[in-house]
């Protein structure tokens, strides 16, 4: 990884100043007016029908994984007082001095930490944001020294928000497991050991926000995603029919998006979709993604009855996780990670 300025901390010394390596290709660039009716249309699920099982609800969830690879779920089951402390002192974290935060700094070779993600060339065009990135589960994997012990209770309250969010994704797999035609309890044994990543975006306000971005186009290499962001900062934009279309926050729900790992699964037919992020010139933006995938070493491959048996068509290739994930942050940087055609 190549070291670069914490953005905030820009900000924090010229609210006015946004250098050149942060600057979009005039194409790249969002267009602050776009297709915000257009927010409405993307599918909001309710949780709680899913668990009985409603007809109309899974159907629902089918057409919007085919749709639009997003939705928002309400009705999730989660205490607002969880999602509240987990804003609370997300937000704190980043508020503390630039040297503190530093405590918990990104090295080099790892991906646990505080500091901005996936920069590897001199020349990348650098997003708007830092993060705070830490792996969950399994807990053997964790780096406590990633880990902020500022402000006090931080610590706690993820492990707390995680478990929460864990118990969602895997009521989400359930649904997702019988609207792919299988046993409930199918997608959750594909995992091997199910692992569990928390990255807290912090996008600081810019002076000029038609010209750079939050976070450059991508599609995660998760099974799902669950995003919790802020209830009144809008930022992040899908792509639909070739345009962007923002995800305004309905307050307390949450957006799962599938991930490239579903796509793989379901060999093509629940879509994996281009995401990004803008930013805004007024406020400060936090969002809290929770990547659930696969363990490293499963071995992932389109499911055999979602192949098509009379063209036989197998569009994946089979391939091991960890693999798949090395392979995709490479690409992550020319946008969506395509996954290996066979
Ligand atoms: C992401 O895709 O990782 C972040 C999206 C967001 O901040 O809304
Ligand atoms: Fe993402």
């Amino acid at each position: 990884w190549v070291p670069v300025p914490n953005v905030q901390e820009l900000v924090r010394e010229d609210p006015l100043q946004v250098p050149l390596r942060y600057v979009r290709e005039p194409e790249d660039r969002p267009k602050l007016s776009d297709m915000s009716h257009l927010s409405s249309l993307v599918p909001v699920i309710d949780l709680s029908l899913l668990l009985l099982r409603n007809k109309e609800e899974l159907n629902k969830l089918d057409l919007a994984c085919q749709d639009w690879g997003f939705f928002q779920v309400v009705n999730h089951g989660i205490a607002k007082q969880v999602l509240r402390k987990m804003k609370d002192a997300a937000a704190e974290f980043f508020e503390l001095p630039l040297e503190e935060k530093n405590k918990y700094v990104m090295s080099s070779s790892d991906v646990q930490g505080y500091g901005q993600a996936y920069v590897v060339s001199e020349e990348q065009i650098l997003d708007w944001s830092d993060a705070l990135i830490l792996l969950v589960h399994p807990s053997h994997y964790r780096k406590l020294k990633f880990w902020p012990k500022s402000p006090t209770g931080f610590q706690e309250i993820v492990e707390e928000y995680s478990n929460a969010i864990h118990k969602v994704a895997t009521e989400l797999f359930q649904s997702l497991s019988l609207i792919m035609g299988m046993d409930k309890d199918a997608l959750l044994g594909l995992h091997k050991q199910l692992m569990q990543g928390y990255r807290v975006n912090y996008y600081p306000p810019c002076s000029k926000p038609d010209q750079v971005l939050g976070i450059t186009p991508h599609s995660d290499a998760s099974t799902i995603t669950i995003l919790m962001q802020d209830d009144d900062v809008c930022g992040l934009q899908l792509v639909h029919n070739n345009e962007w279309v923002p995800v305004n926050p309905i307050p307390d729900a949450l957006v799962v998006n599938i991930g490239d790992i579903i796509e793989i699964w379901s060999n093509g037919k629940y879509k994996s979709i281009e995401h990004r992020a803008v930013a805004n010139d007024t406020k400060a933006r936090v969002s809290h993604a929770t990547f659930i995938t696969p363990n490293v070493e499963a071995e992932i491959e389109p499911l055999n009855h979602m192949i098509d048996p009379k063209t036989k068509q197998q569009i994946y290739k089979k391939v091991k996780y960890g693999d798949y994930l090395r392979n995709s942050m490479k690409k992550k940087l020319q946008g969506k990670a395509h996954t290996e055609i066979a």
